[in-house]
């Protein structure tokens, strides 16, 4: 069968490389001439472990095609996969633009009958809609197009492996032909398959986003109250997770989530339900909670010396999470910003994200190592938990920093090893640790003049 994926994102081009390696034949389209060059010498244009490895060998050995010619590509593909981002429009709902213009294409073009799989996330409902549109707009009735649904549950960082290794598929169909394709093409995978309708599989991949969204934003708020009643996140955390019904997974505190997917899908479900007359309440505590949980640390910041005009600031860590270059709401964008407004000077580091800030904050000081980061600043915010900043050591803050106060989003210490160290700990959901107490914010302003 002659697979042909739409879109070169993170969803198309992991599902294209992945399809591939399990021994199908794909053709990955992309209108940028200049990225699919790239691509085709095994040189991914997202940052992915494992993705330029599996586009190199699968483009060597043929099974693996990147072009820009849409017209040819779905002119005899027996299936085409559309993995083109629904980003969020201002009122909250999924924008499916993209999604369309890719069904104009094909309807333009098939000249066999095909079978459209929708992997982009898209609102309840959609799946229908392309259907109806495909039909409508073929060049040639006596085709017959069907849609299914087959949504994605990767993560970045790690979209290779949950992806090959897929903790069940699903897929939503509604003919016994189009099920039998899907499971034909997922057979090498050889993991749980969920069958259901169009529908159902369109809102499993909601629900479970926002689900975990939900999980986050539940530990984030007991976090919160932990601090005011003396108890401790980690361990509370800790005690829930051997709960069989709880789990271990997603029970981080932190500064919130951020990332393509869960602040996107949780605002798109929250408004297609009320567009449906129905308030999703726990999906918009959820989303409240995340909003309000990105500043935590900043009034922290701000109500431990005042004003931070004229401070050193290190920032450690940009991306949204370790693992990934991507730094959409990344809970350090807008945290810069009014580290900036406060009038603090900004000094940064991550270690694969510092491009991408570049092109929102191109006028701060980026730095090679976390250390440089440190030297002779007045405060440090951790954004992100990569290994290269969990590695400073309590005392490298002590002797690096002008004064050694660290406001820590990701919990990234044992709280233990922050006592006793001359340092100000604050994390989240866990007491501060004040050592430098005795020290005023008078003290602490004047060590910059
Ligand atoms: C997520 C889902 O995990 C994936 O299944 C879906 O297909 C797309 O959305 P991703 O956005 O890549 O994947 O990252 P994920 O690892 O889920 O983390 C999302 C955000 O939640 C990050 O900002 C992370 O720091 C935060 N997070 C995660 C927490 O704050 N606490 C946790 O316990 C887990």
């Amino acid at each position: 069968m002659k697979i042909v994926v739409a879109g070169t994102g993170y969803v198309g081009l992991v599902t294209g490389a992945c399809l591939s390696e399990v021994g199908h034949s794909v053709t990955c389209v992309d209108i940028d001439e200049k990225k699919i060059q790239k691509m085709k010498q095994g040189i991914s244009p997202i940052y992915e472990p494992g993705l330029g490895e599996l586009l190199k060998k699968n483009n060597d050995n043929g099974k693996l095609n990147f072009t820009t010619d849409y017209k040819n590509a779905y002119k005899d593909a027996d299936l085409v996969f559309i993995g083109v981002g629904t980003p969020e429009r201002e009122d909250g709902s999924a924008n499916l633009d993209y999604v369309f213009n890719v069904c104009k294409q094909i309807s333009d073009n098939i000249e066999k009958d095909c079978l459209v799989v929708v992997k982009s996330t898209v609102p309840i409902g959609t799946n229908d809609k392309v259907e109806e549109f495909l039909r409508e707009n073929l060049k040639n009735n006596d085709i017959h197009v069907e849609v299914a649904s087959n949504p994605e549950f990767l993560a970045q960082g790690t979209a290779v492996i949950d992806t090959l290794y897929a903790k069940r598929i699903v897929i939503g169909v509604e003919s016994e032909k189009a099920e039998n394709i899907m499971k034909e093409i997922y057979k090498p995978y050889n993991q749980p398959i969920v069958v259901t309708n169009r529908r159902s599989a369109e809102m499993i991949k909601y629900a479970s986003n926002d689900f975990l969204a939900l999980k986050i934003s539940f530990i984030n708020e007991i976090a919160n109250f932990c601090e005011m009643v003396g108890a401790d996140i980690e361990d509370v955390a800790k005690g829930m997770s051997f709960d069989p019904r709880i789990g271990d997974k997603f029970l981080k505190a932190g500064i919130g989530y951020g990332g393509s997917c869960f602040p996107k899908d949780t605002k798109a479900l929250h408004w297609l339900a009320n567009d449906n007359g129905y308030e999703l309440k726990t999906i918009k505590a959820t989303i409240e909670v995340n909003q309000n949980q990105k500043y935590k640390l900043f009034r922290a910041a701000k109500q431990r010396v005042g004003s931070l005009k004229g401070l050193k600031v290190a920032v450690l860590g940009l991306t949204f999470k370790p693992g990934t270059d991507d730094l959409r709401e990344a809970p350090s964008i807008p945290n810069v910003r009014r580290l900036l407004d406060e009038g603090a000077e900004v000094v940064a580091y991550d270690p694969v994200g510092e491009d991408n800030f570049k092109r929102i904050y191109p006028n701060i000081k980026y730095v090679e190592t976390p250390e440089e980061t440190l030297e002779g600043a007045h405060m440090a915010f951790i954004f992100t938990e990569w290994d290269e900043i969990k590695k400073i050591s309590p005392t490298q803050y002590i002797e690096l920093m002008n004064n050694p106060i660290l406001f820590d989003g990701r919990n990234c210490y044992k709280i233990n090893d922050m006592r006793n160290f001359g340092i100000d700990y604050y994390s989240v959901g866990r007491k501060a640790v004040l050592n430098l107490k005795n020290k005023s914010n008078k003290e602490v302003a004047a060590t910059i003049m």
